[in-house]
């Protein structure tokens, strides 16, 4: 009887683990978002921090480094469209734009559809409301095949971080204080004084990635 009972709640149990095995974990889509970004790698606990704005329909992102953490980390404005391939590097100050190819559009806030779901975990202590932060990791090669990322998203598919480990070097992006929707949609528009620019040349050997951006 006990051992019949046991086989019973097996069967029943089967079916659903093998099917799990065979339902694959899609990635998630973020949705627009505006927060804090930080940069760091093993040779520079804050290579960037500033705020960013991402329109996930449109798959186009500002980042502003310094903007309120003056002199935090070097420089950085950053308007990019990861669909038509082009970015802006913005110098506010003096009102002038470098617009250049983007050769790969993977970047930090989206998973690639190809990317392996690696588990799901728990930051803190998920059974205590507001210490506990759950999240799901995934993983896969960057663009150009030169390393790997594991990317961490929550639940909601908000970004947590996301690691890139590459040739000797590991650079890490993480993510904060984010807010849905997007505050302000001007920052997301070409500034004026960048219209009508030509694609800069690039020059033999270099990459223009997300990731190269911040290397
Ligand atoms: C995201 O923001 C853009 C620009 O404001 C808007 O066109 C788009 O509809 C928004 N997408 C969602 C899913 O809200
Ligand atoms: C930032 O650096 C500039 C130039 O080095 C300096 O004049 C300014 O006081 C610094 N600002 C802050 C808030 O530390
Ligand atoms: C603007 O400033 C940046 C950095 O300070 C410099 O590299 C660039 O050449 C300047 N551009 C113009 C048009 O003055
Ligand atoms: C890039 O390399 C190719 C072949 O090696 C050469 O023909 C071309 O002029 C180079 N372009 C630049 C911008 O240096």
């Amino acid at each position: 009887m006990h051992a019949a009972v046991i086989l019973l709640v097996f069967m029943c149990l089967m079916p659903t683990t093998h099917a799990d095995h065979h339902h694959h974990q899609q990635p998630c889509h973020l949705p627009n978002v505006t927060g804090l970004m930080t940069v760091m790698d093993l040779q520079d606990p804050v290579k960037a921090l500033g705020g960013f704005t991402y329109d996930s329909t449109g798959n186009k992102l500002r980042f502003r480094s310094n903007e309120n953490f003056p002199n935090a980390s070097r420089h950085l404005d950053l308007l990019m469209f990861f669909e038509e391939g082009i970015f802006y590097e913005i110098n506010s100050k003096n009102q002038s734009c470098e617009k250049k190819k983007l050769h790969y559009n993977h970047h930090a806030l989206r998973i690639p559809e190809d990317a392996q779901f690696l588990a799901t975990m728990n930051l803190g202590n998920p059974s205590i409301v507001g210490e506990g932060l759950e999240f799901s990791m995934w993983e896969g090669s960057v663009a150009d095949n030169t390393g790997k990322y594991v990317i961490s998203v929550t639940k909601g598919c908000l970004p947590v971080s996301i690691l890139y480990y590459r040739k000797s070097t590991t650079v890490i992006f993480s993510f904060m204080n984010l807010e849905s929707g997007i505050k302000n949609p001007e920052v997301l528009e070409v500034p004026s004084f960048c219209g009508g620019l030509s694609v800069e040349e690039t020059s033999n050997g270099t990459v223009n990635s997300f990731l190269d951006l911040f290397m």
